[in-house]
């Protein structure tokens, strides 16, 4: 969760109603995460935080690194990797009012390090490249029945230099969850990580990311409560 506190903070009170404002208008459909000011929720959030890959990232010293946080929605991670000593931070979205909150939110924090911009990083490279990547709570059944996947993955090689911290569901059912035929699902390249009528998101990753060494990053006593997974690149 974000949590702001303006006492310690030498930031305008204008500045911070505008926040809240922006945020409470967003409503939890809209802010991933909960976000609190002066101790009082103004966001619910609906990602759930056991989805979360918080303990996934103690893997990753971000000392002196640059991220880039796709898909950041109020730059949840980019404030966390920040805190956790990233040089800079840099998250992109496609909804420009939830990157207006980011930008207000960074501002009110002093953390002229932590930028955002409204990037849809599937149609267009992004400026630079970074040493870190976070793709938190991206990958869904609509980026894989709507054939995303290869710009997801063609996003990540392109921008990350060294690490990157992947969330997935590990399978989906081809007709419950992402509610396509065998022969739709060939068409999207897909068939190969298809057995007994699931697609397996991991084998299709690691087939589509041969630069990339893979690390089941979420605790393997947590693997069976958690929904979302957490996976640990790093450049071979
Ligand atoms: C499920 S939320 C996850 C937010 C954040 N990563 C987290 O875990 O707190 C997905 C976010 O990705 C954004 N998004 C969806 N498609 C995108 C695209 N093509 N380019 C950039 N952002 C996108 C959405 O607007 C939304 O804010």
């Amino acid at each position: 969760m974000l949590e702001i506190n303006t006492e310690k903070l030498d930031c305008k009170k204008d500045d911070v109603s505008r926040l809240k404002r922006l945020l409470t208008e967003l409503g939890s459909e809209r802010v991933w995460r909960p976000v609190f000011i002066e101790g009082k929720q103004v966001c619910r959030g609906q990602g759930f935080d056991e989805d979360g890959p918080q303990h996934a990232l103690k893997h990753i010293d971000f000392n002196n690194k640059t991220v880039i946080d796709f898909g950041c929605n109020v730059g949840h991670y980019a404030f966390w990797a920040a805190g956790k000593g990233a040089q800079a931070c840099f998250g992109v979205d496609v909804d420009a009012d939830v990157i207006e909150a980011a930008r207000l939110m960074a501002y009110v924090l002093g953390m002229q390090h932590v930028d955002f911009d409204v990037i849809n990083f599937l149609e267009n490279p992004l400026p630079t490249q970074y040493d870190v990547g976070l793709l938190v709570d991206f990958i869904g059944k609509a980026t894989i029945a709507k054939g995303r996947l290869p710009a997801v993955v063609r996003a990540v090689d392109q921008a990350v230099t060294k690490e990157a911290i992947v969330t997935v569901r590990p399978r989906y059912h081809l007709q419950d969850d992402l509610a396509r035929s065998e022969e739709e699902i060939a068409d999207l390249q897909l068939a190969p990580f298809v057995h007994d009528g699931w697609f397996d998101l991991v084998a299709c990753l690691k087939a589509w990311m041969p630069g990339w060494h893979f690390d089941m990053a979420t605790q393997s006593d947590r693997l069976n409560r958690k929904f979302k997974y957490s996976l640990y690149l790093t450049r071979i």
